[in-house]
């Protein structure tokens, strides 16, 4: 097999076959095959596209091309969820003891990352003690025992995939659904679960900008995890202004325990229930996607969602008495709030600029190298659609340094007030088969 012809197959439009694009991946994960071949082939799949069948491979592929998680000794159907990323996103820190609550398997890894905030393990490090670095034996019979572990990120999962995630970066390739499907989809595989919910956001924070792209980005994700035998639903999900009101990593732990208690932000607890559902009815629990929804709720009402939680933090080291009493979380020094100019109604808040600007603050990582500070972020006091009066706080900085003026600029230049505007939609559609 030669690469040239498999490069001229595509860009003419053909198929190509399981044995070619294993050859690929193989061949480019070893250095067998080089760079620019592989960024001609990847502007041809941009411009040609490939078929379920293909997308299935290709992702299959990447799977192989490094270690797999093996959770099989982990009782149970094990689900997991994904999301495409966006700002204050809280819903794992809830989902997480939420569905172990119902005996489902919650066997996460999880890893660090760069971005507005930390990660679900640096959010979780904001309750003293709390540590992920335990062994894998011992991830494997928490999880057995009280449903529900997180363990940091270890082994090599899809090399290929990060060598052709650089390359697209520089090659402008990144924008295929094929393959950000396909590259999304292997490591989620890789990572060991039987069954997959995906968050797939839309708006200004997010990766896809229209839910339309949303939509069909959803729908490419979902066939290439059922024709690969991991059942997968997804949720559509508005990202244009950040979720909840949360944004930094012991606000969010706050925001996720409230929630748990069935006192959290509206938005948050109704994606964390779309979501939640979704994870219940695949893991087998429930007849219905309605059923699992009710089983959901009766645990935030009887409170062993919250209890679960408790036991959670305790079983990793962590000071679980933060569940009764939020304010042992790491605090910022100086509290700011930011009011509005004028009256109205709050018309736009640019999601992501808002990241940033909690980012600025030290809540996230801008660099592998950056530190995080674990008590900063921002407190969104109103959302698109509320009315405000001139003076009335618009959002609450929580600063470990005395000047904010930077931070102060950005949230005003992102946050537009109006004459009148509507809450956006939230779930813009799921994606079941
Ligand atoms: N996120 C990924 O992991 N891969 C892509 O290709 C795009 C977004
Ligand atoms: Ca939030």
């Amino acid at each position: 097999m030669r690469m040239v012809d498999l490069i001229a197959k595509k860009r003419d439009g053909k198929e190509l076959t399981t044995e070619e694009i294993n050859f690929i991946i193989d061949g480019y994960t070893k250095g067998d095959i080089p760079d620019y071949q592989v960024s001609a082939l990847a502007m041809a799949i941009y411009f040609q596209d490939m078929n379920e069948r293909e997308r299935a491979d290709l992702t299959m592929a990447m799977v192989h091309s490094g270690d797999t998680i093996d959770l099989s000794a982990i009782q149970g159907i094990k689900v997991d969820k994904h999301s495409t990323g966006g700002v204050g996103d809280t819903t794992t820190l809830v989902l997480a003891p939420l569905v172990a609550a119902l005996d489902i398997p919650v066997a996460k890894m999880s890893g660090r990352g760069l971005g507005h905030t930390g990660g679900t393990i640096d959010k979780l490090e904001a309750i003293q003690g709390f540590h992920v670095e335990i062994s894998k034996d011992e991830f494997v019979s928490l999880v057995n025992e009280h449903k529900i572990a997180v363990i940091g990120q270890t082994g090599n999962l899809t090399p290929a995939d990060k060598k052709l995630y650089a390359l697209r970066d520089v090659t402008a390739t990144v924008n295929s659904i094929t393959l950000i499907a396909s590259s999304i989809m292997s490591k989620k595989i890789a990572a060991g679960s039987d069954a997959i919910v995906l968050d797939v956001k839309t708006g200004a924070g997010a990766f896809m900008k229209t839910a339309e792209d949303a939509k069909e980005l959803a729908h490419a994700m979902v066939s290439i995890g059922n024709n690969v035998g991991r059942k997968t639903m997804a949720v559509i999900s508005d990202m244009s202004q950040p979720l909840g009101s949360a944004i930094g990593n012991s606000l969010e732990v706050k925001e996720a325990i409230d929630t748990l208690r069935g006192h959290g932000p509206k938005d948050l607890e109704e994606l964390c229930l779309a979501l939640g559902r979704q994870m219940v009815y695949l893991a087998g629990k429930a007849a219905s996607l309605e059923e699992a929804e009710e089983k959901l709720k009766e645990v935030i009402h009887n409170g062993k969602a919250l209890e679960k939680f408790k036991e959670f933090i305790a079983n990793q080291g962590g000071d679980s008495s933060v569940v009764d009493n939020p304010d042992n979380l790491p605090k910022a020094a100086y509290i700011i709030e930011v009011p509005a100019r004028e009256e109205g109604v709050v018309a736009e808040i640019v999601a992501d600029e808002i990241g940033t600007a909690a980012m600025l603050l030290g809540a996230g990582r801008a660099t592998k190298e950056s530190e995080i500070d674990l008590a900063v972020g921002l407190m969104l006091n109103k959302k698109i659609g509320d009315k405000v009066k001139a003076g009335e706080s618009l959002v609450t900085i929580h600063a470990n340094r005395e000047n904010v003026d930077d931070v102060i600029a950005k949230i005003y230049a992102n946050i537009r007030i109006g004459s009148h505007a509507e809450a956006p939609v939230l779930i813009h559609d799921i994606v079941t088969e």
